[in-house]
Formats: C-alpha cells, structure tokens, sequence
C-alpha cells in the first residue's frame, strides 16, 4: 500500500500551511499525567511536522503555539509552556540551520517574559538567512490583537499624513498585519477535535481550505500531515469565480 506521502501530487503543493496545535492537555490526562506533560510531547510533533514540511519543499508553516487568550491559563502552566519555549528554542536552533529553515514569529511578542522573547529573537536573528522552508511560531497571538493593533497603526499614519484614505486596499491592509510578507495559508489543519478558529489569522484565511482531525497534537506524526495535503489536493478550489 502506498503511503500518503507517496501520493501526493508534487504539481498541486500548497505553499503555506498554518496548523492549531490542540488537545495536549487531553492527551497527557487520558494517560493520567498533568497537562504540561502533553506541552512536552507536543514538541516532538513539531520537530516532526517541520522535518515533514521540509521534505516536500513546502515554504510556509505556522504553528499556533500560544494565543492571548492562553495568557489566562494558571499562572503554573503558563510557567512551564515559556519554559518549554525557551529550552525548545534553545536546542533546536541548529537543526533549524542545518535543515535551511529560517525561524519567524507573529504575535505580541513584547509580552513574552525577557528570557524567552531573547532566545526567540536571537534564533530568528540566527537563521535569518536560511532560504528553505519558513516556521512561523504564532505567539501571544491573537488575530483580534492583530487587526486591532493594525487599525491604530493605519490611523497613525493617516493622521501623519504618510498615506491618504484612498491607498486603504486589501493589500495596505495586509502589509499592517504582522504576517506582512506571508502568503495566506492555503490549508488550516486543527487537530483533536474542536471545528474552531479560536482567534487565529481571521482575515488571512478567508479562502484557506480547512481541515479538522481528532489525532490529539502529540500523536500527530509527518504520515497525519502528509494525509491531511493529500485531503486538500482532492478538493477544488474555487475562490468565488
Ligand atoms: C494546545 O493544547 C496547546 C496550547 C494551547 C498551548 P491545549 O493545552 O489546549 O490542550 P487541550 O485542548 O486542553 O487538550
Ligand atoms: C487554540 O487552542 C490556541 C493554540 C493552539 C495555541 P485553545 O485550546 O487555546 O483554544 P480553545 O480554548 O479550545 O478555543
Ligand atoms: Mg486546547
């Protein structure tokens, strides 16, 4: 039997996939751990996802790692989820160079703690010129937060005279998020079960392909990846016409 990998149509890639990592937390208590146990094994899926996007020459991965929403979440569990950042960060950065990925990340990263906000910005820094594939960590990210923060920065420079009314477009509007210079993703995957956005890249996935599994994220290994490209190349993309 082939596997979905094999299946694949090498003329019908996508070229941004964006994924909602859930349902750590169910994983590691159905296995009678605390959740933070499941953050852990989630890392291995991200290793795996991003070694599996690199190897079909895809360009862009995000990964909704941490929203604002999830800043709310006990005091304990938002400890351990920067630590795990920052260690994963950390070891990871010269596999990252090795594999030609280049680190980039979207959100309020101001509002990460010190030691984690450095260690992302001096692994983005240090695979800056890394032309494979592009992993985009969503952190302190909301889209909300995204599309707010970009009206107030268009009001200022309407106001500072550096645009006028007229240049406001979809693309001006775009060039204001903080995932300027990304393509919209082509194919949203959400795993474990829930069928929400969860404020995620709101106006960017207006004509994205969804797809929902209920592998929890830590069981979510490069063959699940690779099955759920293969669900989009069968679907027909039609974007209104
Ligand atoms: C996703 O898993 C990881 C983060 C949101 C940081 P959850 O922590 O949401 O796990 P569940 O959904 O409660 O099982
Ligand atoms: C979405 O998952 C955020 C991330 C995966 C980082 P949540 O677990 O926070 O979302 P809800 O609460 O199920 O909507
Ligand atoms: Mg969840």
């Amino acid at each position: 039997m082939l596997t979905y990998k094999e299946q694949l149509n090498p003329d019908r890639l996508p070229t941004h996939i964006a994924i909602i990592m859930d349902g750590n937390g169910r994983w590691a208590k159905e296995r009678g751990y605390e959740r933070i146990f499941g953050h852990q094994n989630g890392v291995t899926s991200v290793r795996e996802v991003t070694e599996a996007a690199a190897e079909i020459g895809l360009k862009f991965l995000t990964l909704y790692a941490f929203s604002t929403e999830n800043w709310g979440r006990p005091q304990e569990e938002v400890g351990a989820l920067m630590e795990l950042l920052v260690d994963t960060i950390e070891k990871e950065t010269p596999t990252l160079n090795k594999n030609n990925v280049r680190l980039l990340a979207i959100g309020d990263i101001k509002r990460l703690p010190g030691n984690a906000g450095e260690k992302l910005l001096g692994c983005i820094r240090q695979t800056a010129g890394n032309t494979g594939l592009s992993l985009v960590l969503a952190l302190s990210y909301s889209a909300r937060w995204e599309i707010t923060d970009a009206i107030r920065q268009i009001s200022a420079d309407l106001c500072a005279s550096k645009i006028t009314e007229k240049d406001i477009n979809d693309d001006l509007v775009s060039s204001y998020l903080t995932t300027k210079g990304i393509p919209d993703p082509d194919l949203l995957i959400r795993t474990s079960g829930e069928q929400r956005i969860s404020n995620f890249l709101l106006w960017q996935i207006a004509y994205t392909e969804l797809y929902f599994t209920e592998t929890h994220w830590p069981d979510f290994r490069k063959e699940n990846f690779y099955e759920a490209i293969y669900n989009f190349q069968q679907r027909e993309r039609r974007f209104g016409k």
